[in-house]
């Protein structure tokens, strides 16, 4: 099968399209046909390294965790799905080898649900991890509730335009962080946009004098600090990025496979409450661009590798 691969830690560069063996299947896997596959940071933090530390490297690695796509072949304990099941997954092992960035994936039953049937190969693509992360942070860490503030941060981008959505329909009052350009986007989403930057702290204070009841950060350091002083008394805290949150009394996470959650994802998707916005697709071969574009920091929604395959699914 064709599938991106590095060979070492690099820049987008150590990216290339190669010729690689079919994934074996094992017995709580499925093999599945991969139509896209979203792009997301953490793709490029592992291609540079930094996530050595945590998830052993085994070269050569195919990147890449989100994926939709048609089951081939289940394994030989798996009555969860059948051949020509369309399906989404979060396929995050504890190393590094093989992702979604190619034309097959043998992804572990308790990474995949079922596609939601309204939305594109490529938005179901952009569903898994960004939404899972959303989901686990507002639901088992914030635990949000019905008429509460929520403060999301980077509310334009993958898990930020999720956690907009998700927290709006929990019934929380959504203050979102984007730039200007981006402020229409996060409206649509159920949030209320501020600007991000210099004075953050003021534009939050205006539609939430008393502070807020939580927030979700999505990009640490002064944001995090700033945040730390926004909350209202017994104000709840969560970072995906800065593990100095629990310093300020917060929580870190770092998102999970989850069957169930990601269940019910599809469900919400399927019922209208969240939608996923893709701004830019590449075909595989051009993945060294999907991951050069996200890494500039700017993207809107989602960026999605397409998979042509050999015969429609
Ligand atoms: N721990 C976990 O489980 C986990 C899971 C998912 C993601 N993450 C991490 O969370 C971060 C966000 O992920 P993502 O997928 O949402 O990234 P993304 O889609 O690439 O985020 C892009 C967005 O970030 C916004 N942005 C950039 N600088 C900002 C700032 N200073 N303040 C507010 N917004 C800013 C941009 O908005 P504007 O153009 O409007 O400025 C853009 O829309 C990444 O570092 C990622 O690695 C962690």
């Amino acid at each position: 099968m064709k599938a991106i691969r590095y060979s070492r830690y690099g820049g987008p560069e150590v990216l290339g399209l190669e010729e690689a063996d079919e994934p074996r299947v094992g017995p709580d896997s499925v093999l599945v046909r991969v139509r896209a596959a979203a792009v997301n940071p953490v793709d490029w933090k592992c291609r540079e390294g930094h996530l050595d530390p945590l998830l052993q490297a085994v070269f050569p690695v195919i990147p890449g965790w989100d994926v939709s796509g048609v089951v081939v072949r289940p394994g030989v304990a798996v009555p969860e799905f059948a051949p020509g099941d369309e399906v989404i997954g979060y396929v995050r092992e504890d190393f590094l080898s093989r992702g979604t960035f190619a034309e097959y994936v043998a992804a572990p039953v308790r990474t995949l649900a079922p596609k939601p049937r309204n939305l594109t190969f490529e938005e179901a693509a952009g569903l898994p991890l960004t939404g899972l992360t959303a989901y686990q942070v507002l639901h088992d860490v914030l635990e949000v509730k019905r008429g509460e503030t929520v403060l999301v941060h980077a509310a334009a981008g993958g898990v930020g335009s999720l956690a907009v959505q998700l927290a709006a329909h929990l019934g929380a009052r959504v203050i979102g962080t984007a730039s200007e350009h981006n402020h229409d986007f996060v409206r649509r989403l159920g949030g209320e946009p501020v600007s991000h930057g210099e004075g953050l702290a003021e534009r939050v204070r205006g539609p939430a004098p008393g502070g807020v009841d939580a927030v979700f950060d999505t990009v640490g350091g002064d944001t995090l600090r700033t945040s730390v002083n926004l909350l209202a008394p017994e104000g709840r805290l969560a970072s995906i990025v800065d593990p100095e949150v629990v310093d300020h009394g917060g929580r870190y996470h770092f998102v999970r496979p989850d069957p169930r959650d990601l269940r019910r994802l599809s469900e919400l998707a399927e019922q209208g409450v969240v939608s996923v916005h893709v701004s830019e697709t590449f075909p595989l071969e051009r993945a060294a661009d999907a991951h050069r574009l996200n890494q500039e920091g700017r993207t809107r929604g989602k960026i999605v590798v397409t998979v042509a395959g050999e015969t429609e699914g």
